[in-house]
C-alpha cells in the first residue's frame, strides 16, 4: 500500500479501504510502542486537558507519546513532535487546544489519508488517539482501515455524537450560555423586551434545549423540530395576557436567525425585540469540573483500552459510565434528542 503511495500509483480509496480493511485480522492487533494525538473539527473546552491525560497515562505506561499538529492537516503534513510529561504542565485548565485544530480537506482525497498514515510510520505512531466529533472519527475510521489502529475520544460542545452521552465541552459551552442569558434576561426585564438569543448547534440542539430550560425560555427552538413563526408568536401573545412582561428565545443556529426572528416578532406583537448571537463565545474559556474529571477519565481509558489491546474503539459515556465501543458500530448509531424535555420545558415558561 505504502509503495502504491510513494510510487504514485494510486488506487480508489474505497475499493482500497474496503480491500485492506477485509485482510486486517482482528484477533491480532499490532504491537504498539508510539501513539499519537491530535484534536480535529471545531475546539472545545477540555480537549487540553484530554491530551493532558492521555500523554501522562500513556508517558507512565511506557508510551513514545506523539503530538500532532492541526489535526488531520497536521498529519498530512507530519507537524509532529514528542511529548513528554512535563510538556502538558499547566493545560488542564486552559480552553482550546493547544496542538490547535483544523477541518481538514486533504483528509477528503485518498492521497491525504495515504500520507497520513504514511507519516504514523515515519514518525513511529502504531495507534492514534482522535479527540473531536463523528466527523473526526469518520476520518480516524479511515485511518484504522488501512490498518493505522485509532481511538477516539468525544470533544465538541454540540454533544452530538452518537455513541456517547456525553461529549467533552458541552458542560463548558452551556454555562457559558447560560451566564450570558441570564445577564440578558436582566436587561430584557428591565426594558419589558423580548431578548432572542442564537446558541450554537448546526445540526444539534443539546445546548439550545438544555440552556433553554436553564434559564426558564418562554420558547426554544431547535433543528431536530420543525417550527412555525405563528406558533411563535402565538407563545409570545399568550405569555404577554398571563402578565408577563418580558420574554426569552433560545435558537440553536441550526433552527433558524434570531435577527429574523427577533425582527418578526416585533413586527407582528409590537414588543421591543433584541438579537444576541453568542457565537465561538461559547467555544472558549476554562473547562468546567465536569470537563475536567470527564476528560481526564476519558484520556486514561483511551490509554486503557490500547494497553489492553482493544483498538480501534470510541470512548463513551453511557448511564453513569466511562466505556468504550467499536468505531464501526459507534459510527453507525443515531442519536435522537428528547422530545419530552422539549415538551415538559413548555410546562414552565
Ligand atoms: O464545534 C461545533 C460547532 O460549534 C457548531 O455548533 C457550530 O455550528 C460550528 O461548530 C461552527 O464552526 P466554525 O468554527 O467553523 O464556525
Amino acid at each position: 500500500m505504502f509503495e502504491e503511495y510513494v510510487n504514485g500509483n494510486l488506487p480508489n480509496l474505497k475499493e482500497m479501504v474496503a480491500k485492506n480493511y477485509d485482510k486486517v485480522d482482528r484477533s491480532a492487533e499490532p504491537e504498539v510502542h508510539g501513539i499519537g494525538i491530535l484534536t480535529s473539527g471545531g475546539d472545545a473546552p477540555g480537549m487540553n486537558a484530554t491530551i493532558r491525560a492521555v500523554v501522562r497515562a500513556g508517558t507512565k505506561a511506557g508510551y513514545k507519546m506523539m503530538g500532532v499538529t492541526r489535526g488531520y492537516h497536521g498529519l498530512w503534513k507530519g507537524e509532529i513532535k514528542e511529548l513528554g510529561h512535563r510538556d502538558v504542565s499547566e493545560t488542564l485548565q486552559r480552553g482550546g487546544t493547544f496542538l490547535m485544530t483544523a477541518r481538514s480537506k486533504t483528509w477528503e482525497t485518498p492521497e491525504g489519508v495515504l500520507k497520513g498514515a504514511k507519516n504514523c510510520e515515519v514518525f513511529g505512531i502504531d495507534c492514534m488517539v482522535v479527540i473531536g466529533g463523528d466527523g473526526s472519527f469518520k476520518g480516524a475510521r479511515d485511518l484504522a482501515r488501512i490498518g493505522i489502529p485509532v481511538i477516539g475520544i468525544p470533544g465538541t460542545i454540540d454533544n452530538d455524537v452518537a455513541s456517547t452521552q456525553y461529549t467533552i465541552g458541552y458542560d463548558t459551552a452551556m454555562n457559558t450560555a447560560m451566564e450570558a442569558i441570564d445577564k440578558l434576561r436582566d436587561t430584557a426585564s428591565s426594558h419589558e423586551r423580548c431578548s432572542v438569543i442564537e446558541v450554537m448547534g448546526r445540526h444539534a440542539g443539546y445546548i439550545a434545549l438544555n440552556v433553554g430550560i436553564a434559564t426558564g425560555a418562554e420558547l426554544i427552538l431547535i433543528p431536530e423540530v420543525p417550527w412555525d413563526m405563528k406558533d411563535v408568536i402565538k407563545t409570545i401573545l399568550d405569555c404577554r395576557n398571563k402578565g408577563k412582561r418580558h420574554y426569552i428565545v433560545i435558537v440553536a443556529e441550526g433552527a433558524g436567525s434570531a435577527t429574523d426572528i427577533a425582527k418578526q416578532i416585533e413586527e407582528a406583537t409590537e414588543i421591543e425585540s433584541r438579537p444576541t448571537i453568542l457565537g465561538h463565545l461559547q467555544r472558549g474559556g476554562s473547562p468546567t469540573l465536569r470537563d475536567r474529571t470527564m476528560a481526564s477519565l476519558m484520556g486514561i481509558r483511551a490509554i486503557e483500552c490500547i494497553q489492553d489491546k482493544r483498538l480501534n474503539r470510541l470512548v463513551v459515556y453511557r448511564n453513569g459510565e466511562i466505556s468504550d465501543v467499536d468505531i464501526e458500530e459507534g459510527l453507525s448509531l443515531t442519536k435522537t434528542i428528547s422530545m419530552e424535555d422539549l415538551e415538559r420545558s413548555k410546562l414552565l415558561s
